[in-house]
Parts: structure tokens; C-alpha cells; sequence
């Protein structure tokens, strides 16, 4: 990757950008975004502004895959366009909800953390397992939990478009988990850069992960916050996981 592709952040290189607006603040670490940690009509907005930028992501991680690696099977690639496509629609249907909500584009600082990080991988396998099959597939954890909290407040709107968003959210992880079990018993050495790759995110992640007494910007201690989210069994398992992987993430989710 050329040095202009890339930046420097906590002394670790990641991938630069992707491009945004002039309205957008883009955040490099949580602590220049705000805590979004409980469901005041703020933080309702700021969550459907940094989701809707979560879903642009998404759209812009599959997207530079299709360029990346343009020697994929076919069939892969079309998984992949379908994904854009599903984005981009999560991304209007988030937009569309925070202007409902009274937000505005710009409102409150963003970051690409997942882009940065997903993006110096330098093989479609490590993407796919990071992106897909454990990044979006903590995500059908994340939405499900997400949808909960939604309908408690009595949002029964944004509860559905979440529960919608969802669904389509299986089919990402599930096409990486096909193609990663196709592709590695083709060639078993993909598993070896598969692992590294996952071990190299996971000290990156750590590393630019909040650390005891970081503050958000609207003065929450982030390393304390808890998030109420709970393994998503049901949906985990459409997304072809295993029942002895959801056995291990259930034994670290106890741990
Ligand atoms: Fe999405
Ligand atoms: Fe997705």
C-alpha cells in the first residue's frame, strides 16, 4: 500500500480515509466521540448518525474488496455487490430515521475505525473473516440487543427497521462463512492467514481500544460503560455458525 493510502494512529499504521463531507468530524479514537451510552433523545440521534455512517462503511469496506481483488470467483463477487446494495439501503433507512428524529447529517463526530483497520488486510480471506464473520456477525448481537432497547422507549418504528436490517445482516455473515470453509479446503494454508490476520485486528483493536480514565466527549469513563448485549444464538447459527463455535462464544460471553 502506498504512504498516501495510509495514516498513523497511536503510532499504528491503518488504512487513510474514506472520503466524507466537510460537515462530518471524523473522530480517530472514542475518546473525540460522545459515549452514546444510554437513550436520552441525544443519544438516539448520535446512535442513527454514527449507524448510518456504520452502514456507509459497510458499503465502502464490500466495495473496495470488488476492487481489491478482482481475480475472486464470480459468484463471491456477486456477494459482495448484493452486499453494497443492502447497505446503501440500511444507510438511507437509518439517514431517513435520524432527520425523523430531528438529527441533521454532521450532528455529532464519526469514525472509520473498521474501515482503517479491515482495509490493510491484504487478502480477501482475512477480510471476509474479519469483516464479515466477526465484526457483522457481532453485529447480529449488537442490532438484536439494539431493536430491545429501541422498544422499551416505545420506538416500535426504528425496533423494526433495526429487526429489518438484521435480516439482511445473516446473509453477510453467512456468504463469508460459506466461501471461508469453501476456500480453506481448497487451500488450507488460507487458514494460517486467516488466524494471523485475526490476531493482528485483535492488538490493533486492543490497542486503540479505550484505556482506564479515557473520557467521551460528553464526560462518560468509556472503559466502564457496560452494553447489554447477548450472544444471538438463533441468528448466529442461520449465519452458519457452528454449534461448537456459538458454544465457545457463549463460554467467553459467561467469561
Ligand atoms: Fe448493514
Ligand atoms: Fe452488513
Amino acid at each position: 500500500m502506498e504512504p498516501a493510502e495510509t495514516t498513523v494512529v497511536r503510532g499504528i499504521k491503518l488504512r487513510g480515509g474514506p472520503a466524507r463531507e466537510a460537515c462530518f468530524v471524523v473522530a480517530q479514537v472514542h475518546t473525540e466521540m460522545r459515549s452514546a451510552a444510554d437513550m436520552s433523545d441525544k443519544s438516539q440521534r448520535d446512535m442513527m448518525h454514527r449507524e448510518c455512517n456504520q452502514e456507509i462503511l459497510s458499503l465502502e469496506i464490500a466495495a473496495q474488496s470488488l476492487v481489491d481483488f478482482p481475480n475472486t470467483p464470480w459468484e463471491l463477487r456477486m456477494h459482495l455487490a448484493r452486499q453494497c446494495w443492502d447497505e446503501a439501503r440500511h444507510a438511507q433507512l437509518r439517514f431517513r430515521r435520524l432527520k425523523e428524529l430531528g438529527g441533521f447529517k454532521g450532528e455529532f463526530p464519526i469514525i472509520n475505525q473498521e474501515w482503517a483497520v479491515v482495509c490493510m488486510l491484504d487478502s480477501l480471506p482475512a477480510r471476509l473473516a474479519v469483516q464479515n464473520r466477526t465484526f457483522e456477525a457481532g453485529s447480529l448481537d449488537g442490532l438484536s440487543s439494539a431493536s430491545r432497547s429501541w422498544r422499551d422507549i416505545g420506538d416500535t418504528q426504528t425496533a423494526e427497521m433495526i429487526e429489518s436490517i438484521l435480516v439482511d445482516e445473516i446473509q453477510h455473515v453467512r456468504f463469508a462463512n460459506d466461501w471461508l470453509k469453501r476456500m480453506t479446503k481448497e487451500n488450507p494454508r488460507i487458514l494460517l492467514d486467516v488466524a494471523s490476520a485475526i490476531r493482528r485486528v485483535e492488538s490493533i483493536i486492543e490497542a486503540l481500544s479505550p484505556r482506564l480514565g479515557n473520557m467521551s466527549l460528553d464526560g462518560v469513563e468509556l472503559a466502564k460503560i457496560k452494553r447489554d448485549v447477548a450472544a444471538n444464538v438463533d441468528d448466529r447459527r442461520a449465519a452458519g455458525f457452528t454449534d461448537e463455535e456459538i458454544a465457545e462464544i457463549l463460554r467467553k460471553e459467561s467469561r
